[in-house]
């Protein structure tokens, strides 16, 4: 669409930059997205991704190939002509829980006076509330305009969620910079909410709480079901015919993870303290998430109780969820560590998942290794290929009958023909009155 075509420059290259990078050029705009890291840059080019997320890779080559999409280390001579300037950065959390700006900073400290006039700098990084304003304080350039447009895209399906938004929001003090950013996102037939920067940074980080909370709250009626008897996912299923819960999010597992939720609940909650209005909920769906990998953990460990020796633990999945090979802050981790403390032996399966080296745990390359001989089984990821498993993968494979499926993906029924106990938090059955 020639006209509407822009120079974006995107500072950044994690799954939110890349992906925005690549998106944006697949839109038609001349995007050079920037990293201080070369090797990782280098690997880009060469199409290996440093994450995994469907599609990216096809967007990454084909935008390379019709030349609209570049790479460099060099950010001052990249930002020259930019119409844009997205800010991708991470933004970790610190030893209170609150976001560490400093890349942001260190960065704008770069831009400072290097930005052409009328050039718009966006920052999709989840930042604290009023960082827009920072920003341009920072910057100190009238003629730039600073404007809020946070990210919802999920790991995993980061593409389509950038290509087929559910909505957009903007944060900008001037009309007309919030109207240029809206504009970019060519052909999205989605809700576009122009507002002020505030109300979009503070859009970003209660959608995540409010989800975290949702999860926070399936989980721990799971632990009731336990408690009385119910089936969890038939409860659930009652809740989602009302529309004003919906049938999205509410399914149980053995707790949220991931490189977004941990961190910006614990910012959000931060922040709220710090601004003497504390989100108690929000504490409380973070206290329970981590009671909740703890009851998971000793689901697991129960099913152990009864072999007198070191019992051997076949896990399958290590990532946050399924679909990204991501592991920061997996439930899976946490855990593994409380499992390997009992002590058990744990062995794990899976294809994908970046891993650093986890104390007493041992990694196989492939599920046969992972179930032979192993007393107990537990699924905790929801990997499509854990989901087509059948009877017969188990028996006659694992010393023991049980499997722990966090993730609800196997046939309880089907397994128990087959002299398999299929174990699920919310769906123990214990009848209330036999307590
Ligand atoms: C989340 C949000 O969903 C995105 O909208 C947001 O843009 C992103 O964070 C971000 O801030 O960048 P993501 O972390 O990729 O995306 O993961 P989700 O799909 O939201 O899942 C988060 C955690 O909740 C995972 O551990 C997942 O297994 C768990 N979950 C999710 C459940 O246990 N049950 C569910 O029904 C849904």
């Amino acid at each position: 669409m020639p006209g509407s075509q822009h120079e974006i420059v995107v500072i950044g290259t994690g799954y939110v930059g890349l992906t925005t990078g690549a998106c944006l050029a697949r839109l038609g705009h001349r995007v050079t997205c920037v990293d201080i890291d070369a090797a990782k840059l280098a690997a880009i080019e060469e199409g290996r991704l440093p994450i995994h997320e469907d599609g990216l890779l096809e967007l990454v080559t084909a935008g390379q190939k019709a030349g609209g999409l570049k790479f460099t280390t060099d950010l001052l001579s990249s930002v020259g002509e930019a119409d844009f300037v997205f800010l991708c950065l991470p933004t970790p959390a610190g030893p209170d829980g609150s976001a560490d700006m400093s890349s942001i900073v260190d960065v704008i400290g770069q831009l400072k006076g290097h930005l052409p006039s009328e050039c718009v700098v966006v920052n999709k990084s989840t930042v604290p509330v009023n960082s827009a304003k920072m920003i341009a304080d920072l910057l100190g350039e009238p003629r730039v305009d600073v404007v809020s447009n946070p990210e919802f895209l999920r790991e995993g399906s980061a593409v389509e969620d950038f290509l087929n938004p559910d909505r957009i929001v903007i944060g900008s003090d001037d009309p007309l910079a919030g109207e240029r950013v809206g504009a970019l996102y060519l052909g999205s037939r989605c809700p576009v909410l122009v507002t002020d920067p505030v109300s979009a940074e503070t859009i970003k980080y209660l959608a995540n709480a409010f989800l975290a909370m949702k999860i926070s709250f399936v989980n721990q009626a799971a632990e009731f079901c336990d408690v009385v008897g119910a089936d969890v996912l038939e409860v659930m299923r009652g809740l989602s015919y009302d529309p004003r819960i919906g049938s999205e999010f509410l399914n149980p597992g053995p707790g949220w993870g991931g490189s977004c939720f941990p961190k910006d609940t614990r910012a959000l909650a931060a922040s709220a303290r710090a601004l003497g209005r504390p989100m108690t909920l929000v504490d409380e769906a973070i206290g329970a998430n981590d009671e909740h990998i703890a009851y998971v953990a000793n689901v697991i460990l129960e099913a152990c109780e009864s072999f007198e020796h070191r019992p051997k633990i076949g896990v399958l999945g290590l990532s946050f969820k399924a679909n990204t090979d991501d592991t920061r802050e997996s439930p899976a981790l946490a855990i593994i560590d409380r499992l390997v403390r009992y002590p058990a032996e744990v062995v794990a399966y899976d294809r994908l998942a970046r891993v650093e080296d986890t104390a007493g745990l041992a990694r196989c390359d492939n599920l046969t290794d992972v179930l032979t001989g192993a007393d107990v089984v537990a699924i905790l990821t929801e990997w499509p290929e854990f989901t087509e498993l059948s009877p017969s993968d188990f028996s006659g494979t694992m010393r023991g009958n049980t499997i722990v499926d966090t993730r609800y993906v196997l046939d309880t029924g089907l397994f128990a023909e087959s002299g398999l106990r299929v174990v699920s938090v919310g769906r123990q059955r214990p009848r209330i009155d036999k307590r």
